[in-house]
């Protein structure tokens, strides 16, 4: 068998998107393009991965900078022909060469596999679109091979009425791509290299050109506008949920969960609507999360209760937490089993200890707080001097009062009790209580203006 090359195709703007970004930039489901593209073909262990990147190009370069990637220059972008020219001197003529269209990233990679089992001299990869407009149509001979594929404008009305097209993706041995694609012109409406015109080239020639069709139309749409990557976005979208419905998990709204990146989850898992997941994101058995949460880069364990309108990023929570609703944890912060985390309440870089609680209106940063301690609303761990962020220490089992302002570094001691409104600027001993606030003064028959 030939080592397997690739070719993606990513040197066009995207002028449809009006965008100043190269098109193969914008994000699907919150990574670009090109990354979902390049993290399937690379499941087919290919000898090279050519891109062929122009408008743009610094920008593409720099965004896959870490990645084994071998970057052609397409300088002027004379067509899609044009840009399979510049790569093919960096390809090997014994290999064979996989096409692919940067502006079409969600192809899988089990219907790369059935373009690859083809062992046509030149096999196009085609699928039905239920609306085959502004792709190129494929026009077969009697014998079922491919006669053209012609694009949308030159295509006569009886053409335009094929929904099979043209997905962009083809494979051929690389040595007959170069004689064929060395035969393009720019002799047709666009004035363009068209890599479509290989077909007719091929076919002249003598070669079996074959078109291996593909069932799942979705999963082929090319992305030209933000229409279209809409479209893709929420075709995405919904197989990521259709496979956690099959999974077990009970989405309540299918169409209101949008997952960028990796989600897993454990058994009788419920999300509610409109939940956002980013980046890796587990969920152990019997999670309750409730509408509204976005959750980032987060290990959420065992039978933790998420309410409305959460925001996690960076966190760990564990079994049998509640968090929320309207509540904030930021990267750093671990709850330990049972703790409770209300409504406003922020918590950053902070450990909060097996079962205890900060219920409302609170901030803790650089904390590391006990088990069983009880949080007063209003508490604020003051971090941060304006230089420097300060550590505060709260052992177990310490109640503080509501309204009270923690002057890191500070350490509270086990059991110790702060007096609500006090400004804590100095350790507090076990099992201590300290009132650090103004006392309250009285004036007996006190006359004010009211009764002069
Ligand atoms: C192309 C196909 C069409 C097919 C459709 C599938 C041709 C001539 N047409 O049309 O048959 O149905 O894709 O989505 O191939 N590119 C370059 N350099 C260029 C021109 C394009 O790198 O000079 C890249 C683009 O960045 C893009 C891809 O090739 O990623 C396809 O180009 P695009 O202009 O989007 O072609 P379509 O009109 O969609
Ligand atoms: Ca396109």
């Amino acid at each position: 068998m030939k080592p397997l090359e690739i070719c993606i195709l990513a040197a066009g703007m995207g002028s449809r998107m009006k965008s100043d970004m190269p098109k193969v930039l914008h994000p699907l489901a919150g990574q670009p393009m090109l990354a979902h593209l390049l993290a399937t073909v690379q499941a087919l262990e290919p000898s090279k991965i050519h891109v062929v990147v122009g408008q743009g190009a610094a920008l593409v370069q720099q965004a896959f900078a870490h990645r084994e990637i071998c970057w052609a220059l397409q300088a002027q972008q004379l067509g899609t022909g044009h840009a399979v020219m510049q790569a093919l001197s960096e390809v090997s003529a014994r290999s064979r060469l996989l096409i692919l269209a940067g502006d079409g990233p969600l192809i899988s990679l089990s219907t790369l596999k059935l373009l690859l089992a083809s062992d046509a001299d030149l096999a196009v990869l085609t699928v039905d679109q239920p609306d085959p407009t502004n792709y190129g149509r494929i026009v077969r001979d009697n014998s079922g091979c491919i006669k053209a594929i012609v694009e949308e404008r030159d295509a006569t009305d009886e053409q335009r009425l094929l929904t099979e097209v043209n997905t962009g993706v083809m494979l051929a041995a690389a040595e007959q791509l170069k004689t064929w694609v060395g035969q393009l012109t720019t002799n047709n409406v666009q004035g363009e290299y068209l890599l479509t015109d290989i077909v007719a080239i091929a076919g002249a020639a003598g070669a079996r050109v074959e078109p291996v069709k593909a069932t799942d139309a979705g999963e082929l749409q090319g992305i030209n506008n933000f229409i279209q990557l809409a479209q893709a976005e929420r075709f995405y979208q919904a197989r990521q949920a259709e496979q956690l419905m099959l999974a077990g998990v009970h989405l309540v709204d299918p169409a209101r969960i949008d997952i960028r990146g990796n989600l897993t989850a454990g058994r009788n898992v419920h999300i509610d609507a409109n939940c956002i997941f980013e980046g890796q994101v587990s969920l152990g058995d019997n999670v309750r999360i409730g509408p509204n949460c976005v959750i980032k880069d987060s290990v959420i364990e065992a039978g933790v209760e998420l309410k409305a309108f959460s925001m996690l990023d960076g966190a760990a929570v564990a079994e049998g937490c509640q968090v929320g609703p309207f509540a904030r944890l930021r990267p750093g912060t671990r709850l330990l089993a049972k703790a409770a985390v209300g409504n406003f309440v922020e918590v950053k870089n902070t450990v909060l200890g097996a079962g205890s609680k900060a219920s409302h209106l609170s901030y803790l940063g650089d904390a590391s707080i006990g088990a069983q301690v009880n949080i007063g609303a209003g508490t604020i761990t003051c971090n941060y001097d304006g230089v420097s962020k300060h550590q505060t220490v709260i052992e177990d089992r310490v109640f503080v009062g509501s309204n009270t302002a923690l002057v890191a570094p500070v350490t509270l001691g086990a059991g110790a009790t702060v007096a609500a409104g006090s400004t804590i600027t100095k350790d507090v001993k076990q099992q201590q209580l300290a009132v650090a606030r103004s006392r309250q003064t009285a004036i007996d028959n006190w006359q004010g203006p009211r009764d002069k």
